[in-house]
């Protein structure tokens, strides 16, 4: 299946589903879905990365399956694992049902290895899919290198072998999407198989537009204020400078409280939404002069 025709393409029919690109997440989108490449999405919390594979899925309409990274994320919860108490169950049963004719182990082991006790998890699932499927590997750099290695393997030859079955060969690749905070290094061998995407904060005009498209609702003036003043807050050194995603919670704060415009007053009222360490709330107080409203 052809994802997208070009990265013109790409750019408009995510944005038909909402999702704003730039040139190079347009280019990048495109040429993953042509060359047949996972896209690693890297960069600050809230700009977009795990929302890009579900807009991928919205415009090619294809099924979104995630596997959600985190410390201590395992082989049975990423690829599959069997199904032990069914098992179980399973050989009680023909055990007692074998004190009257023999029980048969060989019969039993070839029963309860079948695809009936496999839990497959999201890796095999996506990999199993006969339908259009974007595989998201979410927050990869949470997870401990040994799940990489497995990674490698699945993302290489999108096969997965399973001794007791075989070898299950993904009868249609997914598109896949990982994306990455940068809490550490991901290895140089996943790099490679990867197309890299560095996502970072919009500018000004495509996060106006981003916010317009997600609050429709707003002023146009109102969004001018927001967007400025977050431009400002982003230039202060701070521990965790806000995001699209503060910025649309903004927008959706400013109409909640029925706002005209944004004056010192109440952003300094409404500081909550968009900084959340104590400490950047004072240095931003401080350094845009926030007038207590
Ligand atoms: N390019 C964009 N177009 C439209 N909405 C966006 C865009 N980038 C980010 N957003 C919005 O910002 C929010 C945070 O994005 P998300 O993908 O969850 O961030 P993260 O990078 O942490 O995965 C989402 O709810 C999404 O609506
Ligand atoms: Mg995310």
């Amino acid at each position: 299946m052809t994802w997208f025709d070009s990265p013109d393409d790409a750019a408009k029919r995510l944005g038909d589903t909402g999702y704003l690109t730039d040139a190079a997440t347009a280019t990048t989108a495109f040429l993953a879905g042509a060359l047949g490449k996972p896209m690693l999405v890297e960069g600050p919390a809230g700009v977009g990365k795990t929302e890009l594979a579900k807009a991928v899925a919205a415009a090619t309409g294809a099924e979104l399956v995630r596997l959600q990274c985190y410390e201590g994320l395992d082989e049975a919860r990423a690829l599959y694992e069997w199904n032990y108490r069914k098992q179980l169950l399973r050989i009680q049963a023909q055990s007692s049902a074998g004190d009257q004719t023999g029980f048969d182990w060989e019969q039993t082991h070839d029963d309860i290895f079948t695809d009936e006790f496999l839990l497959t998890r999201p890796l095999l699932t996506a990999i199993r899919r006969e339908d259009p499927t974007v595989l998201l590997i979410d927050e990869v750099d949470k997870t401990d290198v040994e799940v990489e290695g497995l990674l490698l393997e699945v993302l290489s030859d999108f096969q997965v072998t399973i001794p007791e079955l075989g070898t299950v060969v993904a009868v249609r690749r997914p598109f896949v999407v990982l994306t990455s905070n940068a809490a550490r290094e991901l290895s140089e061998a996943l790099k490679r198989r990867c197309l890299y995407l560095h996502l970072d904060y919009p500018d000004a005009e495509r996060e106006k537009a981003i916010v317009l498209s997600r609050v429709p609702e707003i002023t146009d003036r109102l969004v001018d204020q927001l967007v400025e003043m977050i431009g400002k807050l982003r230039e202060l050194d701070l521990k965790k400078a806000p995001s699209i995603a503060e910025s649309i919670d903004w927008a959706r704060t400013l109409l909640a409280l029925d706002a005209g415009h944004l004056d010192p007053a109440l952003a300094h009222r409404t500081l909550g939404v968009v900084l959340k360490h104590v400490s950047d709330q004072e240095r931003a107080i401080r350094e845009l002069r926030l007038a207590r409203g």
